[in-house]
């Protein structure tokens, strides 16, 4: 019984590390860390006014990877052509190392990442996660 009760314990504590970041401190950190190349707008309505080095991130939860008019590089267009679709989940993972979450989802050992950027903290990439999913119909 003990056994069970600390199983399903750690089971609601892993769930809730990788979704339930803070959406208030991800915008914080998103204009500390993502902003000097990441833009998010939605139209002409522009959220945060930020660089072009990087995509739009209006709506990227729930959005195919590598599908705005952005010039990607190939291995994120392959893995978008693979079918990959971003949740919060996957941006964590990605935002840690955005070559090696490309190189494992496509298997391919010389994939490449236009995004020369790493966020360590798993808090800070859950709370960001958290902060784009209030600009998508998902989460
Ligand atoms: C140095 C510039 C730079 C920084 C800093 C940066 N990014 Fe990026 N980001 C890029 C580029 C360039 C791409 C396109 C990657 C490619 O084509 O391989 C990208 C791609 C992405 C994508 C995939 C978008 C899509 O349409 O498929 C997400 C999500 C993302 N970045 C989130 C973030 C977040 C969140 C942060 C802050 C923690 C961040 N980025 C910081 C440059 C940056």
């Amino acid at each position: 019984m003990i056994r069970i009760a600390a199983l399903a314990a750690m089971t609601l504590f892993a769930t809730s590390a990788l979704a339930d970041g803070d959406a208030a401190k991800g915008e914080g950190t998103f204009a500390k860390r993502c902003k000097t190349c990441h833009s998010i707008y939605n139209g002409d309505n522009d959220i945060v006014k930020g660089g072009k080095i990087g995509p739009n991130l209006f709506g990227v939860i729930g959005r195919s990877a590598a599908s705005t008019d952005f010039k990607y590089g190939d291995s994120a267009k392959a893995a978008g052509e693979k079918g990959l679709v971003w949740d919060q989940a996957q941006i964590i993972t990605y935002l840690e190392d955005p070559k090696a979450f490309l190189v494992e989802y496509l298997g391919d050992s010389k994939a490449r990442s236009k995004m020369a950027f790493k966020l360590r903290d798993e808090g800070d990439r859950a709370d960001i996660a958290a902060y784009l999913a209030t600009f998508s119909g998902t989460n």
